[in-house]
């Protein structure tokens, strides 16, 4: 999946925010896709990671990325849609690795099948809203008490697109994600006086390998067409993002959702 020497040639590129050198984040869904990349230029930049999944060998794997790199990385595998599993995790992280005080809680995607609500199954929805918004408050709640108590700490989320405009994304997956934004923004205003921020992600289409796998070319051509930036979003392009909310240069941010979208709000 990643090569050794074009790992380390793309860390020497990557911006530096000094400030997060030496401090602990935890990535959700960071065995993957957009996680994965945020894993890498976290590491890059210093920062102490511990790489969530649910399955073990792709959390294994990207482990060894981060540390053939010369970067410090710890799995802690958890199915974070369980509290008592997102607890264990933590409590691991902390014991490892120390305090957290970056999250990015971006475990999640598609359940239900696109197609009319009327034909979604009550199951799909469940699963959908599980695996996109209670799985985001069963993180902020496990990794908040720990921050507040520290008087620190920046937690980023993750919304879609989806949350914008009818992408033609499910409705429940819509509907789930909308609720991550709206979360965000409340914790957000409840627990700034603390010093602890929460800001959001909404990317459009980003080319992970799940995408390049089930999105036929010509349907990945369609979507860049209509993106004022004329092209998909790249992991790194999410991942830069989320090192900026993570670092000290947005220490006046908080409770925003940031359109990842190459222009493609509307
Ligand atoms: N790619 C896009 O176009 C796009 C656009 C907008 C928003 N997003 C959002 O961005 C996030 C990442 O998406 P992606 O495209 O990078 O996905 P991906 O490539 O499928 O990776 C998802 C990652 O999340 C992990 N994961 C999923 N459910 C989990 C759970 N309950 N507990 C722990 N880990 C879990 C997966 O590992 P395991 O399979 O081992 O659990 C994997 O590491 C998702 O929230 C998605 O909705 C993606």
């Amino acid at each position: 999946m990643f090569s050794g020497a074009g790992e380390r040639e793309r860390y020497s590129k990557t911006p530096t925010y000094p400030d997060l050198a030496g401090k602990v984040a935890v990535v959700t869904g960071g065995s993957g896709g957009i996680g994965a990349a945020t894993c890498r230029l976290l590491a890059a930049n210093g920062v102490k990671v511990a790489i969530n999944g649910r399955d073990e060998a792709k959390i294994g794997a990207m482990v060894d990325v981060i540390r053939s790199a010369g970067g410090e990385a710890l799995g802690v595998a958890a199915d974070c849609t369980d509290l008592a599993s997102v607890e264990r995790m933590r409590k691991h992280t902390e014991e490892e690795l120390g305090p957290v005080e970056v999250v990015a809680a971006f475990a999640g995607g598609g359940r239900a099948r696109p197609g009319p609500l009327a034909q979604t199954t009550e199951k799909e929805w469940r699963s959908t809203v599980d695996a996109n918004l209670t799985v985001t408050f069963l993180t902020l709640k496990s990794f908040l008490p720990g921050m507040i108590e520290r008087g620190g700490g920046s937690i980023v989320t993750m919304a879609s697109s989806a949350t914008r405009f009818s992408t033609g994304a499910p409705t429940p997956y819509a509907a789930a994600k909308a609720g991550v934004i709206v979360l965000t923004r409340e914790v957000a205003s409840e627990v700034g006086a603390h010093g602890v921020r929460v800001n959001c992600l909404a990317p459009h289409t980003v080319l992970v390998e799940r995408t390049r796998r089930f999105m036929p070319d010509e349907q990945q051509r369609r979507i860049a067409a209509e993106i004022p930036l004329r092209r998909l979003g790249t992991p790194e392009d999410v991942a830069l993002a989320t090192l900026f909310l993570a670092s000290e240069s947005s220490s006046w941010i908080t409770g925003v959702t940031l359109d990842v979208a190459g222009g493609k709000v509307t």
